[in-house]
């Protein structure tokens, strides 16, 4: 089925409640195809929510959510078969190596040649020379890089990667931002969650603010720049920062 018409992701009216607290207010969102799309939010605003809801794990309470083109209360089957989602926590098995890990889950997937889309990917996120070694002996992040290698195998169609750089080292991070440009370089459609305002602003091509169950702010970087004037400055202009227009819109810290 071809559904290269529709966009990756389409939310209207999204509602997610846990007891009392309501999570999701209302959340509208549509991401186009290919390219970063950074949903940046405070620690707890519910971007897991939202990825969990898109990635069929989680019911929302009102609002319909389409993936790929396929709704996820009633096309799941559909909409799994259309994504991969990676979380914080990378899902390698230590024991293996890397390349023995890429090799299982092609083959899980039945897909031909298991070890042809390994060496690929190993090749694609830098880890050739250490695909041989067990996982155990990888840093954080070369774990996390063997684990956005793995997102693509089937290629899908939407990749989630939420806060795929939360708990690594500047190094690291760095790393891994290069394989999430490598990852979207090729037509896939990524949706990243992130709290961190440099990790939007280094890799999305759009960005939308959570806050407070709603999207505030969908746009390009240069878009939500100029949704606040340039500091006047004695002898310099100064354009806006994307912290400058976040901690605008939503407020400092409480
Ligand atoms: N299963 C759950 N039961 C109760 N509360 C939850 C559950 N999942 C998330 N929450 C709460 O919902 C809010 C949003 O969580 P989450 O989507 O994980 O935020 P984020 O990923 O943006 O940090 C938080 O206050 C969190 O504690
Ligand atoms: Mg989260």
């Amino acid at each position: 089925m071809t559904t290269r018409h529709t966009h990756a992701i389409h939310v209207q009216g999204l509602k997610k409640s846990f007891k009392e607290l309501r999570v999701l207010r209302g959340v509208d969102l549509t991401v186009a195809r290919g390219g970063i799309f950074a949903l940046l939010g405070s620690n707890g605003a519910g971007k897991t929510t939202v990825v969990k809801i898109l990635a069929t794990l989680l019911k929302a309470d009102a609002g319909t959510a389409r993936v790929n083109g396929f709704d996820v209360a009633t096309q799941a089957p559909d909409v799994r078969a259309s994504i991969s989602l990676t979380g914080q926590f990378a899902a390698v098995d230590e024991i293996l190596s890397g390349r023995e890990n890429l090799v299982l889950i092609a083959r899980l997937r039945h897909l031909g040649n298991p070890g042809k889309i390994a060496d690929d990917l190993l090749a694609r996120f830098s880890l050739t020379d250490a695909g041989g070694r067990k996982v155990a002996t990888y840093s954080g992040g070369m774990r996390r890089r063997l684990d956005l290698a793995m997102s693509l195998i089937g290629d899908p169609a939407v990749v989630f990667l939420d806060e795929p750089t939360t708990g690594l080292d500047p190094q690291a991070r760095v790393e891994v931002w290069h394989a999430v440009k490598e990852l979207a370089g090729r037509g896939t459609t990524v949706l990243l969650t992130t709290q961190y305002l440099d990790e939007a602003e280094q890799l999305a091509d759009r960005i939308a603010i959570l806050h407070q169950g709603r999207i505030i702010v969908e746009g390009t970087l240069a878009e939500l720049k100029r949704l606040l004037p340039p500091a006047e400055v004695e002898y310099v202009e100064k354009q806006p920062t994307l912290e400058d227009v976040f901690l605008t819109l939503v407020g400092p810290k409480t």
